[in-house]
């Protein structure tokens, strides 16, 4: 017999991602909805899973991750950024950046507790609040240039602040963090004791020179901080399911006990594959470049039409502002957008509480030349 449920996520239905993904198939539509690329990754790549499958690497790997990967990913940060982890300890490997920070937020939350989520914000972190019982804390960041207002952050902390959510790159709207914000974080550690969790998943992806600060390099805030990152978005293999979290030992002792009942490890051959890859620097030092291009091919085909736009500085998406176009509200809009001009996109509205809507849409531009191209064609004829 059917019983009723009480709800842990009662507000929770189906993501947008997915609901404009299912629109886009719909109406036939280009898909610039949910961050994912499409385009194939390395043949090298699938190889190395290939031979590790035909090897006989097909069973569980290790609880935090397979040796290798530990290893290769402790040279790689400490090499990048200066931050010497010891893969023994500090590291897991997770089934994506996704299971990282539910992991991370659930292993650390108490009942009561308070996590402050600066806004627009992806929608991956309030879930694992909410099913902990503790209380998001929205703070907004300025618009339209997206930074952080330091004395508004401050002013938000009470004795039950336990944790801040820093992602830069930063989905949905590019923007990366300054060294000033840095200095403003450890102030944070420093004064209030608060961990940080710094979700780092778009850590290759910075265009125009800039360079990605990641909070792994500051020794204060490292020591309270979860650093997440995704070998799906480095690798463009989205689909494998392949992140990780690294934190000082006395943090990821809590994590993994989380971690091992929850999914205890993700898939073995594509670990080791990776792995392997990771050694190959050029591999991750091409994305900027190979990104930016993309980024720009697509602005400059779009430079005519009555869309406005402030280039990303990184990650997968560049927002667009409709403003001259439509009063319609953002939502409404990308609708229309898919239906009747055959081109999904994600209405910014969304990454807000409380649906704050300035006429925004994001656009994936993890995509091939033709698809960005046929994008731009569509957006150019949008007059109304
Ligand atoms: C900011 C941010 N964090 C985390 C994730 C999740 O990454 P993964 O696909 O590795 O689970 C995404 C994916 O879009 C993201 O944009």
């Amino acid at each position: 017999m059917q019983q009723t449920i009480a709800s842990k996520l009662p507000d929770i239905g189906v993501n947008i991602f997915s609901t404009m993904s299912a629109m886009a198939q719909q109406y036939n539509a280009v898909n610039l909805a949910q961050g994912f690329p499409d385009f194939l990754p390395s043949e090298e790549l699938i190889g190395l899973v290939h031979a590790y499958m035909l090897q006989g690497f097909n069973q569980y790997a290790p609880l935090a991750g397979a040796k290798p990967l530990l290893e290769n990913l402790a040279a790689k940060v400490e090499k990048l950024y200066g931050a010497s982890y010891d893969p023994a300890t500090d590291i897991t490997i997770t089934c994506g950046a996704t299971e990282a920070c539910y992991t991370a937020l659930t292993s650390i939350l108490e009942e009561g507790d308070e996590v402050i989520i600066p806004e627009p914000s992806f929608d991956v972190y309030l879930p694992a609040i909410q099913l902990s019982k503790a209380k998001a804390v929205f703070v907004p960041l300025t618009f339209p240039d997206y930074s952080y207002d330091w004395d508004l952050i401050r002013s938000k902390i009470t004795s039950r602040t336990k944790i801040i959510i820093i992602n830069s790159p930063h989905n949905p709207t590019g923007s990366i963090i300054t060294e000033e914000d840095i200095v403003q974080i450890q102030k944070l550690v420093e004064d209030f004791g608060i961990y940080v969790l710094s979700d780092e998943v778009y850590e290759h992806i910075v265009f125009d020179g800039k360079k990605h600060l990641s909070l792994s390099a500051n020794p204060v805030i490292r020591e309270n901080c979860f650093v997440i990152g995704s070998f799906g978005k480095t690798f463009h293999v989205t689909g494998w399911r392949l992140g990780y979290c690294i934190a000082p030992a006395y943090m990821m002792t809590e994590f993994k006990k989380v971690h091992q009942y929850n999914t205890f490890s993700p898939v073995t051959p594509m670990q080791l594959a990776v792995a392997d890859f990771i050694k190959r620097e050029e591999q991750y030092t091409s994305l900027p470049d190979f990104f930016q291009q993309k980024r720009d091919l697509f602005l400059n085909h779009i430079k005519d039409s009555r869309f406005d736009m402030i280039p990303a500085s990184g990650t997968y998406f560049q927002m667009l502002s409709y403003k001259k176009i439509s009063e319609e509200n953002d939502i409404d809009f990308a609708a229309r957008l898919t239906k009747e001009f055959g081109l999904a996109s994600i209405p910014v509205s969304v990454f807000y509480h409380d649906k704050t809507d300035h006429h925004l849409l994001r656009f994936c531009i993890a995509k091939k030349e033709e698809t960005l191209l046929k994008a731009a064609d569509i957006l150019c004829k949008i007059y109304a």
